[in-house]
């Protein structure tokens, strides 16, 4: 095995940053009949059962021609969509795990249109879905019947940015990475970034409070968010774009619709040093995680990392991918650096690599050299997701829990389920956040039945999130109490109904159906 040390002697350039009409009672009675007259087929085994539970709330109206003619009145004839191909897409998320009936897609191009739209739908009890770049993991994003589809994607104009402060002001259908790019002319990054860059708004990752790939160095957009303005369910236009430091948001789609966002972004740093190094166990990945904060606290800008099966996950399903550590190991990390002193930055890294090997943390290790190498590690981390799609069917979930305990669910997972499934762990360690996915040929019931309840009840056990990032969208509604209180879960659907009395905006997502129960 060539060793880390003699790997990363020859030095490299430093490369750019890879790159509701009346009362509470009404919503009540919706949600709970909603919830338990049937079952929908659809999400028979992809993954927390009890939601298969759902029909459609006979208290929501159905769409009329009459309905369509006011829309294209408003929006003009093109921006109404009604197209079958079109709205297939629209219907469907990401994983294609989750697949509404809705019949019409509505693309507004400003804040007034989708006050307009809304005061409509809400007077005429016409239940919606707020749409981003429709790359949400846990059904939030598609509709669960046939609700409409109000798309955010040509609502895509940065409105102000400051030189000074690093001050962004856009509308919420800006795609991630057209910010970043837009960014990087000015000298600044965006302060997340995540796989979905491509496509994701930042008015999706603002109403799921998207973690991502930064947050160990930037913080959550609990933290970035300065203002928004949003649209209630009847209309309302609420302007808190504010450019205040403090201030905060996050619903997924269940309280309003987020129009604009004005988020605080870091200046671009010269120096980005990007780290792949392999481990034996895991007792080794969490010795690295302290260390890596103690000894590269101040220019520390992610720590990633995989395990072995998702590494062959990656390297069998996706093309131009592979190991740069010669021989395979249990685990993987990916350390990226952050600095503005490319010499120190660089000796630092090295150093601290050096480190971890002397003292057996680390097996082995390359230093990217350029951008392009830098790229191709990150694709290993960045593509399991994608990987993942490609194979037969796939459970997934996202938990945070106590670093020290992440590996042990995975192994318990893992020998719970023994052949019947390939169980993989990998995610943001330095925020204590896995992804625990879970592939096999085809969807099962039995399988899924030694998953769930296993894994909400697991993490619950050892004082953990079941929804670190993605959110619960229709997903892990009815599976809130595993990781918030009764009493939460009640302030929750409060506001709600304040904000959404007739629960037209994104139903059936969120929260639970007895959180509206008498
Ligand atoms: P959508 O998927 O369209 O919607 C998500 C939710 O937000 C829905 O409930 C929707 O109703 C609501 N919503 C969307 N736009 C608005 C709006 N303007 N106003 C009100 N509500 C709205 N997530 C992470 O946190 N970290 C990651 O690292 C990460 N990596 C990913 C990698 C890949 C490859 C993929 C496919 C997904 C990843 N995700 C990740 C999940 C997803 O990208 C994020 O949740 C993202 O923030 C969703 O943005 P979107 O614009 O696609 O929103
Ligand atoms: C990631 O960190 O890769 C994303 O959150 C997507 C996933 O969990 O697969
Ligand atoms: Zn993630």
């Amino acid at each position: 095995m060539e060793s880390f040390a003699n790997r990363y002697e020859s030095k490299g350039k430093t490369f750019e940053p890879n790159a509701g009409h009346n009362n509470n009672t009404e919503l009540l009675d919706h949600r709970s009949l909603g919830r338990n007259l049937g079952m929908m087929q659809q999400y028979k085994f992809f993954g927390s059962a009890s939601f298969s539970q759902i029909q459609r709330s006979p208290l929501f109206s159905s769409l009329n021609s009459e309905d369509v003619s006011y829309f294209k009145e408003i929006l003009g004839d093109k921006n109404v969509i009604e197209d079958e191909e079109r709205l297939e897409t629209a219907n469907t998320d990401w994983m294609h795990k989750y697949k509404g009936s809705s019949k019409l897609m509505l693309l507004p191009k400003n804040t007034e249109e989708v006050s307009q739209i809304l005061k409509y739908c809400d007077s005429r009890s016409l239940a919606v879905v707020p749409q981003g770049g429709n790359t949400g993991l846990v059904g939030g994003s598609v509709p669960v019947f046939d609700e409409v589809i109000i798309n955010l994607s040509l609502m895509n104009k940065v409105l102000a940015f400051d030189e000074v402060s690093g001050i962004l002001v856009c509308e919420a259908g800006c795609i991630l990475e057209n910010l970043a790019t837009f960014l990087d002319t000015k000298g600044f990054i965006m302060p997340l970034d995540l796989g979905a860059k491509g496509s994701c708004h930042i008015g999706g990752n603002v109403s799921t409070n998207a973690g991502g790939l930064r947050l160990i160095r930037y913080g959550s957009l609990h933290g970035t968010v300065l203002g928004v303005e949003a649209v209630t369910a009847n209309g309302n236009v609420l302007d808190m774009l504010g450019t205040l430091r403090k201030d905060n948001t996050g619903s997924e789609g269940s309280l309003g619709i987020v129009t604009k966002v004005s988020i605080l972004t870091p200046p671009k740093l010269s120096s980005v040093n990007v780290a792949f190094i392999a481990c034996n166990d895991y007792l080794s990945c969490q010795k690295i995680l302290v260390e890596a904060k103690k000894n590269l606290g101040e220019i520390l800008s992610a720590f990633e990392f995989l395990d072995n099966s998702s590494m062959d996950l990656v390297l069998n399903h996706l093309d131009g991918v592979r190991n740069p550590i010669s021989s395979s190991d249990n685990f993987y990390i990916l350390i990226e650096t952050t600095g503005s002193d490319e010499t120190h930055d660089r000796e630092k890294l090295e150093a601290f690599l050096l480190k971890s090997l002397e003292k057996g943390l680390v097996s082995d290790g390359v230093i990217a050299q350029d951008i392009n190498q830098a790229s191709s590690f990150w694709r290993l981390r960045e593509g399991i997701t994608e990987a993942l799609q490609k194979t037969g069917a796939f459970y997934k979930y996202d938990l945070s829990l106590p670093v020290e305990e992440i590996y042990n669910l995975v192994n318990d997972l893992r020998e719970r389920l023994g052949d019947l499934a390939n169980v993989m762990g990998y995610g943001h360690l330095g925020d204590g956040n896995l992804h625990l996915n879970i592939s096999i040929a085809e969807y099962n019931e039995k399988v899924l039945g030694l998953i769930e309840p296993f894994v909400y009840e697991w993490t619950s056990k050892h004082r953990g999130s079941i929804s670190a990032e993605h959110g619960l969208g229709v997903m892990k509604a009815e599976e809130i109490f595993y990781s918030k209180s009764p009493e939460t879960v009640a302030l929750m659907a409060s506001i709600k109904k304040l904000l959404d009395p007739k629960g037209i905006l994104n139903p059936y997502k969120v929260l639970p159906h007895s959180a509206f129960s008498p």
